[in-house]
């Protein structure tokens, strides 16, 4: 079986950088049509523009996951250009700031869990209706390595990813014998805009410092790339892992292996 997502339509959130836009590029070179969705028109027309430079069918949407009506206007719009959706890269997401739990200020908690977790449930909510009408559809939702551990000085955040892997068994029960599967990446470090900005918040002028103990626990010896999660997040949606669901797979170099 090849991997080709030809007659497919995908869409992405948090597609303008790091992990979002390297799943989009990998989906628009398997032949998928993408929806490359950001909190900005200017990030999710700069990912657009790199999608059709690569030869690839894409269209640009600016949403901000954390409203409603933003999120039902992202479904409505890849419908009405593609008529379906096959594949949801669940994605968006936010560090929030990086602070002692003591210190953390009650809205700021508020903005993290708005972001990572109503962002994911309304995404969820939105498109699962237009895969079971399908009988068909695939979405991965990123969670992380801080779905499973805690982080200190990132407590939302590591709370927000837990309930992420929530989400996406809860979701994947309900829609199993719709023909759509469920699925969440739970990666550990990799190396993207948003964890250059989580170490410059824990270490500050010490951020390259940091980096280099934190690659140096990883059994491999360094963080992972964003390609390198894109492509589990492309065989989660994929045929190739048509039994999977309900799952929160890490990819994370053999940490706490
Ligand atoms: N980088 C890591 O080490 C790491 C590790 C585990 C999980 N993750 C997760 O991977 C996902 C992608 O992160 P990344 O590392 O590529 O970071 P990134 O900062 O490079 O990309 C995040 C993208 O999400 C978009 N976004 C943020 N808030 C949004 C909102 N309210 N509405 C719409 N879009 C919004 C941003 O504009 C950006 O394009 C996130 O869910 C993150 O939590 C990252």
């Amino acid at each position: 079986m090849k991997m080709d997502f030809s007659g497919q339509v995908a869409v992405v959130t948090g597609a303008g950088s790091g992990i979002g836009l390297a799943v989009s590029l990998l989906l628009g070179e398997l032949g998928a049509k993408v929806l490359a969705v950001d909190k900005t028109g200017d990030m999710a027309e700069a990912a657009v523009e790199r999608l059709r430079a690569a030869g690839c069918v894409a269209q640009a949407a600016a949403a901000d996951v954390r409203h409603a009506h933003e999120v039902q206007a992202y479904v409505a719009q890849a419908v009405k250009a593609w008529g379906r959706i096959d594949v949801f890269m669940n994605n968006a997401g936010w560090q929030g700031l990086v602070a002692s739990l003591v210190d953390y200020p009650d809205d700021a908690f508020d903005q993290v869990l708005a972001v990572n977790v109503r962002g994911v449930f309304l995404g969820l909510k939105h498109v699962l209706p237009v895969m079971m009408a399908q009988g068909k559809g695939a979405v991965v939702n990123t969670a992380s390595l801080a779905a499973h551990i805690g982080t200190r000085q990132l407590a939302p955040y590591t709370a927000s990813k837990h309930a992420v892997l929530g989400l996406t068994k809860s979701a994947a029960l309900e829609v199993a014998r719709k023909g759509v599967r469920v699925n969440a990446v739970c990666p550990g470090s990799v190396d993207t805009p948003m964890i250059r900005a989580i170490e410059e918040g824990q270490a500050g002028a010490d951020a390259q410092a940091l980096r280099e103990q934190r690659m140096a626990i990883v059994p491999n010896g360094r963080y992972a790339t964003a390609q390198e999660v894109a492509q589990l997040m492309v065989y989660l949606v994929s045929d190739w892992s048509s039994h999977i669901t309900g799952e929160g797979v890490q990819i994370n170099g053999g940490l706490y292996s």
